[in-house]
């Protein structure tokens, strides 16, 4: 389950030192049961990204609570943050994959962390990039790839080790509708197997092609739930 109850986050860090710090999310409150999907929706600026970084763990919140996969995130220890990391699989609006490593590599890389053995990693992983389309360039390094390849790597490594929670940045924005279609099949039945899934979008087609309960933002504040 994912729970957030009055979650409010600010970004300290802002341009001036000493301006005040700007409530980006303001008193977010939400359930996911374990097993569900939710769009993300909402206009650029709005906080999209920031809400799943909270999920994700890599932001924190000036209050409220945050409950991921039945732990609550404030006060865990690295070691229960980086365990808990390893059961979610993210994909980044900005893919961020390793560059001085190939394709094969830097899906390998989370089940290598996870401390699988080589024979699965390279079934799963041999298996996961025929499924996106990438099966001929397995040894290709991201600079020698389009941007909607390594956002398929990006996807693939996230659903790799098939996480019990799949957190999805804009997954489909440098992919065709063919290879988005294709994209959705695989999150479809992740979430069947019962992974649990937020995908935030801009791509209302497939919204509406997928009818699956919203969040919707607007400004900071969660304007829409189911
Ligand atoms: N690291 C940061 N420091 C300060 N402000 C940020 C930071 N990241 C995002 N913001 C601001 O927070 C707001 C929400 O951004 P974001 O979560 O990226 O929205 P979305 O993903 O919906 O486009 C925007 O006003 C953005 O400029
Ligand atoms: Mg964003």
């Amino acid at each position: 389950m994912v729970r957030f109850e009055d979650v409010w986050l600010k970004y300290r860090n802002t341009a001036r030192a000493g301006a005040p710090a700007k409530d980006v999310l303001r008193a977010i409150s939400f359930e996911i049961p374990d097993g569900g999907f939710r769009w993300l929706t909402g206009p650029s600026g709005a906080g999209k990204t920031s809400l799943l970084k909270l999920i994700y763990l890599a932001e924190h919140p000036a209050s409220g609570l945050i409950e991921i996969l039945g732990t609550r995130a404030a006060n865990i220890s690295r070691r229960e943050a980086a365990l808990l990391r390893r059961r979610i699989g993210v994909v980044y609006q900005d893919f961020r994959l390793l560059p001085q490593l190939s394709a094969y590599d830097n899906v390998a890389l989370p089940m290598r962390l996870a401390r699988r053995g080589e024979a699965q990693i390279a079934a799963d992983v041999t298996e996961i990039l025929r499924w996106v389309g990438l099966e001929d360039r397995l040894h290709a390094r991201p600079d020698e790839l389009s941007g909607g390849a390594q956002q398929r790597i990006a996807i693939a490594r996230a659903v790799v080790g098939r996480p019990k929670l799949l957190v999805a940045d804009e997954p489909t924005g440098n992919l065709d509708d063919e290879q988005a279609e294709r994209l959705m099949l695989l999150i479809t039945a992740l979430n069947r197997l019962g992974t649990t899934v937020v995908v935030a979008t801009h791509n209302m087609a497939l919204v509406e092609r997928y009818p699956a309960p919203k969040l919707r933002i607007e400004d900071g504040k969660l304007v829409q739930n189911g």
